[in-house]
């Protein structure tokens, strides 16, 4: 059945509404991950319960919504962090409830999901709510431009240059046809760059994830509308955050 374009609105803020009105508690229920100063630096932090018994909750962002201003906008944060990530984790919980996953960890979710193609509704939201708080770390303000120390260092050894790192990166973004994600990842000792689409992630592979940059339509249209290379400029030279990535390197 067609639903009529009022209708459609309608079913559309019936749905905001739900997702916004059933989660409230959960957001903001204390939780010992990504506290501004944290220094923690496990990819385990990314799993975002208390308790195996608990809940998946919505990680705190690192920063204010308007922090990433004028770059990203507060009205994108709020679409993106506040509608998006919140329905990825609550379609999680929904999804999960009662099964033998319930009791996992995010990331082992992710693995036992992305190997039973019956599980591939648990494997997008479960992946995307990893992914997307990995991107929030991958950025920060003042952030971007040519990175120093050991992250410089090992760009130059396993790229050649940083202009190199640049060129694959934004080309790794701008091709990447679709949904999906752009990757800087460690493996067999060496950065590579690479690209995933829709929910994929490098955590099902042996590769280990260091930064990552959504280009999801949802990341960058409400500030630069069709133009993904505007956006992926913006995030090499004002947003990525190079001490996530030295901090992933150790
Ligand atoms: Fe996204």
């Amino acid at each position: 059945m067609q639903l009529s374009k009022r209708n459609f609105i309608k079913a559309a803020l019936v749905s905001s509404a739900f997702v916004a009105s059933s989660c409230t508690s959960k957001i903001f229920r204390s939780h010992k991950y990504y506290t501004k100063n944290s220094g923690e630096s496990s990819l385990s932090k990314f799993n975002n319960k208390k308790q195996s018994t608990m809940s998946f909750e919505l990680p705190a962002l690192p920063y204010a919504r308007n922090a990433l201003a004028p770059h990203i906008s507060e009205n994108t944060l709020n679409y993106h962090y506040g509608k998006h990530h919140q329905a990825y984790v609550t379609n999680l919980n929904n999804l999960i409830a009662s099964t033998e996953l319930a009791s996992k960890s995010l990331e082992e979710i992710i693995k036992i999901s992305a190997a039973d193609k019956t599980k591939a509704g648990i494997f997008n939201n479960a992946a995307q709510v990893w992914n997307h708080t990995f991107y929030w770390h991958s950025m920060k303000p003042n952030g971007g431009g040519k990175p120093s120390g050991a992250v410089l260092a090992k760009i130059e050894a396993d790229f050649g240059s940083y202009e190199n790192f640049v060129t694959e990166f934004k080309q790794a973004g701008a091709t990447q046809f679709g949904s999906g994600w752009a990757w800087l990842v460690l493996e067999d000792g060496k950065l590579k760059v690479t690209k995933t689409g829709n929910a994929e992630t490098p955590l099902t592979t042996s590769a280990k994830p260091l930064m990552t940059m959504d280009v999801w339509e949802h990341a960058y249209y409400l500030d630069f509308q069709n133009a993904r290379p505007t956006y992926i400029d913006t995030f090499l030279n004002h947003l990525v955050n190079w001490d996530f990535v030295a901090e992933n390197l150790k």
